[in-house]
């Protein structure tokens, strides 16, 4: 391999895309690719894109409208410049995307990534390439693990993925296209990438996957593990001190998943469960096999398990033959479940899915108008949320360097950035601090006694109560 080359990749959509986008990087590396975050300098370009709303796949396009004059200007300079388009547009309109774009070379499936540096090789024979098959071998199997210099300069936090692809096929969702059928990586996988990051420094891990808790991964000896035990056995690892999960399906949360909240100081007391609708009418539609009932008895269990868990959720507003009547029924549930925070969307048709060929699609106004109720009832919750902050106590893993000389940056349990005067060395740790101020974007604190010499399972504690 010649000298090294620039690698630009830009993430769109989902945490499953950030974590591909690094394990891009790590299958590129040895390939002589080095990062760069200027797309100017790059040799090789990567969007890494996401198709669940209309308006995140036009995105790709105006993205590549702007990547082609950096392209010609590289021509001009007698560098060439590779661009590639993967993710779930890649997957879903690889055939348009060449049509479309012609300054694009390469189109590059979710299940392909694998396979970067030979296509890569490809190109060079065969021009333009497309790879959006869904290969017969486990994608997992041949991904780079993430290496510790690399894991090192990403951070203290990470995301793991441990499914991928989801049977549920909820009448809007491009999901089950994009990504294929639900896979679950055996749980020696997990907890090997797991004990790899804590080495390189990592002390929060969020399990990621489309439907997560559906998770039913090959344990030693054969059985099938739950994602609730998958958690507990992931909160052993030394060095882990806190843990999260996303995204679930609330007709997927089972016993163990309960208990798991219940019995691990480790994981986080706060859950992200979409519910999309407050009515049964639109739920059914919707295909999401469980109804409004439903939803706040899983959250009552939830809650009874670990009495601090603020839940946050996805709602789709203007889904087809939505009324006045359900859609009033969606403020109501979230008043009734008071949720910390949500994000709510206009029902976007998607080709290929069975709510798209729906009658009584909506007008666009009826969703503006909608979608802006929502979002002032979830905007009243998420600010009470933030408000009853104020004065107490939080363990806060402290990330990277404020925007202030002297200045931290760092999380409370519930995910809210909070800000701190603190030394740069205490980056990673876990320390407590008490919230004095709230702004509408973050929280400010000063710090208590630093926390880093308490077992793991202490340091989620100092929530306790909020
Ligand atoms: N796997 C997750 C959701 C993944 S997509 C789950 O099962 O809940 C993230 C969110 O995008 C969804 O929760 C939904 O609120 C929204 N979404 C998905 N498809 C959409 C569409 N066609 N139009 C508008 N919003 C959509
Ligand atoms: Fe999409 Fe989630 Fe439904 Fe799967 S469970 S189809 S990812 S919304
Ligand atoms: Fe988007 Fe694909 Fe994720 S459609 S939300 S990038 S799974």
């Amino acid at each position: 391999m010649s000298g090294p080359r620039k690698l630009f990749v830009k993430s769109y959509g989902c945490q499953m895309n950030v974590y591909d986008s690094n394990r891009m990087a790590d299958v590129l590396a040895p390939h002589g690719f080095v990062e760069t975050a200027a797309p100017e300098d790059a040799d090789l370009v990567i969007l890494n894109t996401c198709h669940i709303r209309e308006k995140a796949a036009e995105k790709v396009y105006s993205e590549l409208g702007r990547i082609r004059k950096l392209k010609e200007a590289a021509a001009r300079d007698d560098r060439p410049m590779t661009v590639a388009v993967a993710g779930c547009v890649a997957q879903a309109e690889g055939e348009e995307i060449l049509r479309r774009a012609p300054v694009v070379d390469l189109v590059v499936g979710p299940q392909s990534y694998h396979r970067l540096p030979a296509l890569i090789d490809r190109l060079a024979r065969e021009g333009r390439v497309l790879d959006t098959e869904f290969p017969v071998e486990d994608k997992f199997d041949f991904l780079e693990p993430p290496s510790r210099a690399a894991t090192r300069a990403r951070g203290v936090t990470a995301f793991v993925t441990v499914q991928e692809g989801c049977d549920r096929f909820c009448t809007f969702c491009v999901v089950p296209y994009t990504r294929g059928a639900e896979v679950s990586r055996p749980v020696a996988q997990v907890v090997a990438e797991v004990e790899r990051l804590a080495a390189a420094g990592v002390r929060e891990v969020t399990l990621i996957g489309q439907n997560v808790n559906a998770y039913h991964g090959g344990g030693p000896g054969g059985a099938e593990w739950s994602l609730g035990r998958l958690l507990q056995r992931v909160a052993e690892i030394e060095g882990i001190a806190r843990l999260r999960y996303t995204t679930s399906h609330p007709a997927d949360v089972d016993d163990t998943l309960i208990a798991a909240h219940r019995d691990l100081p480790q994981l986080m007391p706060c859950l992200h469960l979409p519910v999309q609708s407050g009515s049964d009418r639109v739920l059914t539609a919707m295909k999401r096999r469980h109804t409004r009932a439903h939803y706040i008895d899983i959250v009552e269990r939830l809650r009874t398990a670990r009495a601090d868990l603020a839940l946050t959720s996805d709602f789709i507003v203007g889904f087809p033959g939505e009324t006045e009547q359900d859609f009033h029924e969606t403020i109501t549930l979230v008043d009734h479940i008071c949720f910390a925070g949500a994000f709510s969307f206009k029902y976007s048709p998607r080709p290929g899915t069975p709510a798209a060929v729906m009658a009584e699609q909506l007008p666009d106004a009826i969703k503006v108008e909608r979608l802006s109720r929502l979002q002032t009832a979830i905007d009243r919750h998420q600010a009470a949320f933030n408000a009853r902050t104020l004065g107490k106590t939080f363990s806060v893993l402290l990330e990277k360097s404020g925007r202030h000389p002297g200045q931290l940056v760092g999380r409370s349990p519930y995910l809210q950035p909070v800000q701190v005067m603190a030394a740069p060395a205490l980056i990673g740790e876990i320390v407590t601090v008490r919230i004095t101020e709230v702004g509408p974007n973050s929280l400010f604190g000063v710090l208590d006694e630093p926390l880093s010499a308490a077992r793991p399972g202490q340091t989620a504690l100092a929530a306790a109560g909020a």
